[in-house]
């Protein structure tokens, strides 16, 4: 048996053993999309080809440093090339849902399609013109953008989402200088000094207000005669407080706010959380009456994309490293190990620790604060970095993976029991990609890809999707 491999005990408390093992597809609601994820430029390939301009990833992959084993995406799943191959692969899967970013999307056909129009990559250009997502310019942008999606595969796409992760992206892209354009909010891992300490909070400006206008276009022009629907996708961790203590309670709270509420509160009750109001007073940015008016309820589902759990320190009151560079995290440290002992099993991504109640709690938090609105699980899966001596027979017998996807469905599963809105669950991703600045060193998919030869072979964690989707047992 697969826990003998893998004590259960592991996923610590709140874990459900008998639950897990009783998991079947039947406790899922009629009409449950099960799907896998992917975004374009992580697995596309074809950079240059059929007239495509650089992106903001071709230009930022090029500097010297950036990405682990200097990698690029030039290449990736060459998924545009061989991407039929890629639907039989979902075909033979037996997913009915897919979850992609919009370049050269095609028809997929007997899948529902569940299309990206922004996964982290844009053209270099409006970067050089006028500073990307810094300024206003944007907006208007992207809307041409999401019209010309609307018009041209609206009567075929019928879930739409406009951005993916415009927090995890701004933290990352403005707070912290990893991926492109690389600022600093504050000195902070490759930074020497900051830029600004407001930019983040700009960039998620024009972020949320280019997906409200796209939102409003969508409603007034398209969703009335092609009947989809459009949402946003936000990173989101649980946090527990690392100790009793009341600040740190209070802090796990803050945190999941200036997370969760700072992309989703406008976009249900068009302001900022008073909780962020709190701490940056005039420098959070305000909404004019008429953004407001546009901004306010310009979602119809909400994209959860969750993969971990981590503790939260109080940095407001008691001391931290680098208090200034929490101000986007609610002057919060983030942890993952209490008394030297990690709040789950660690994977290959850092602060991802496999905490299977975390998915249960993030969807309840989520269904409390806003209402119980639709929500799909955009994104939950597990990474695995390859050690030099594995051999691909190990890779493939990705137990591991199996048991992640296991405990967090039951998790959801529970959610879902006791009255959450859930409608669907995608893992990520449907095979191994360019992990933005790992490279192709972290490994996320059910399906290994053979960097040599670009061969596609299904892990054993594909297998086991497959027979969970057609209700047999684990192997076969
Ligand atoms: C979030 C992002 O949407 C996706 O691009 C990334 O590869 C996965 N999570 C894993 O980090």
């Amino acid at each position: 048996r697969i826990f003998l491999l893998f004590p259960a005990q592991s996923f610590g408390e709140g874990f459900n053993e008998e639950e897990v093992e009783k998991l079947q597809r039947p406790q899922f609601p009629n009409g449950f999309f099960f799907g896998a994820a992917t975004s374009s430029y992580q697995i596309e390939g074809a950079y240059l080809e059929a007239g495509k301009s650089l992106s903001n990833w071709d230009v930022f992959t090029r500097i010297q440093g950036r990405i682990t084993s200097g990698e690029n995406g030039d290449v990736a799943d060459d998924h545009y090339h061989r991407y039929l191959e890629d639907v039989e692969i979902m075909d033979s899967l037996g997913i009915n849902a897919y979850r992609f970013s919009i370049s050269w999307a095609r028809v997929l056909p007997r899948i529902e399609p569940f299309v990206t129009i922004r996964h982290h990559d844009h053209p270099q250009e409006l970067e050089d013109r006028y500073g990307g997502w810094l300024s206003p310019l944007m907006q208007e942008d992207f809307v041409h953008l999401a019209e010309i999606c609307f018009k041209s595969f609206g009567d075929r796409v019928k879930y739409w989402m406009t951005i993916n992760e415009p927090n995890l992206f701004i933290e990352l892209a403005y707070e912290q200088g990893l991926y492109p354009p690389a600022r600093c909010s504050a000195p902070f891992g490759n930074c020497s000094a900051g830029n600004s300490d407001v930019e983040p909070l700009v960039a998620m400006h024009n972020m949320l207000l280019a997906h409200a206008k796209a939102a409003k276009l969508y409603r007034e022009q398209f969703q009335p005669t092609q009947g989809g629907s459009i949402g946003i996708v936000a990173n989101m961790n649980m946090f527990e407080p690392l100790t009793e203590d009341e600040l740190d309670r209070e802090a796990a709270r803050r945190a999941l706010a200036f997370d969760v509420a700072w992309v989703f509160d406008p976009l249900v009750y068009g302001d900022y959380p008073p909780e962020m109001r709190r701490y940056h007073g005039s420098e959070l940015p305000r909404f004019s009456l008429e953004e407001k008016e546009y901004t306010k309820g310009s979602i119809d589902f909400i994209g959860i994309n969750h993969y971990a759990t981590i503790y939260a320190k109080d940095c407001l009151y008691s001391s931290c490293s680098q208090i200034a560079d929490r101000a986007i995290k609610g002057f919060v440290e983030g942890t993952g190990e209490r008394d030297g002992i990690p709040i789950g099993e660690p994977t290959g991504m850092p602060f991802c620790y496999v905490v299977p109640r975390g998915m249960e709690e993030i969807v309840n938090y989520v269904k409390e604060r806003y209402h119980n609105k639709p929500m799909f699980v955009t994104e939950n899966g597990y990474s695995s970095t390859e050690p030099e001596e594995a051999q691909v027979e190990d890779l493939l017998n990705d137990v591991k993976r199996i048991e992640y996807h296991k405990a967090y469905l039951a998790s959801l599963a529970r959610a879902i029991r006791n009255g959450a809105d859930v409608r669907g669950y995608f893992i990520w991703s449907l095979m191994d990609d360019f992990e933005w600045t790992s490279g192709y060193s972290l490994r996320f998919g059910l399906h290994y890809i053979d960097r040599q030869t670009l061969r596609r072979i299904p892990k054993l964690s594909a297998k086991w999707y497959k027979n969970f989707l057609t209700n047999r047992s684990l192997y076969n």
